[in-house]
């Protein structure tokens, strides 16, 4: 069993989502001694609110996830120059109430895009909302892959090289990271 899981979460709900080809182009591309396990039920966390009686089923599964995950890695596409609502609204749902999860937890950044963007604001906003919870963002390398339907078949399968090369570098630093940031 790899020393170190890394706990990928998907910002698109799509089935034939690129940027969770990329999450899984990544877990394939980590050196052994970690892996990636892939959050499923985003799509089940219902909108937040504080009004409901108890956390939902999804959110203490999440919270956990993270808990129990040495780092995070967020794959986001853009929407309107920002991240979907379903990955905003998850991550308002692990911050509350404190202590987060994601509270000191390590989180790497990446994204894919079918346009020129590579998801590039939606990061930048991204991690401007992981200032809030005080989580530690990688930096380099930044990961923000244009033109990404061209870079994986239509199994989602990275077919692009040069960006294996990429993930390749994102996962040794994002091992780097957690180990900087354990504990
Ligand atoms: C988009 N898309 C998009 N692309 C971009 O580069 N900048 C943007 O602001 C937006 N805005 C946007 C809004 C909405 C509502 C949708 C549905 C799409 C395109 C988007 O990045 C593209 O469809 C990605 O392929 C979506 O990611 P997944 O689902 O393939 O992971």
């Amino acid at each position: 069993m790899p020393a170190i899981t890394l706990l990928g979460i998907c910002g698109s709900l799509r089935k034939k989502s690129l940027n969770a080809a990329l999450l899984r182009a990544i877990g394939e591309t980590l050196p052994p001694e970690a892996r990636l396990v892939e959050f499923s039920a985003l799509g089940e966390i219902p909108l937040f609110n504080t009004d409901l009686p108890e956390e939902p089923a999804a959110v203490t599964a999440l919270k956990s996830a993270i808990r129990e995950a040495d780092g995070v890695v967020i794959s986001t596409p853009e929407y309107n120059y920002s991240i979907p609502g379903v990955l905003k609204n998850a991550l308002d749902w692990a911050s509350r109430p404190a202590p987060s999860p994601l509270r000191g937890k390590p989180v790497g950044i990446v994204g894919c895009a079918q346009g020129m963007s590579g998801s590039m604001r939606a990061q930048y906003h991204l991690r401007q909302i992981l200032v809030y919870s005080d989580s530690p963002t990688l930096n380099q390398p930044e990961v923000m892959i244009p033109q990404a339907h061209e870079r994986f078949d239509q199994d989602g399968r990275l077919t692009d090289e040069s960006t294996r090369a990429l993930l390749r570098r994102f996962g040794v630093a994002m091992i780097a990271h957690c180990a900087r940031h354990a504990g």
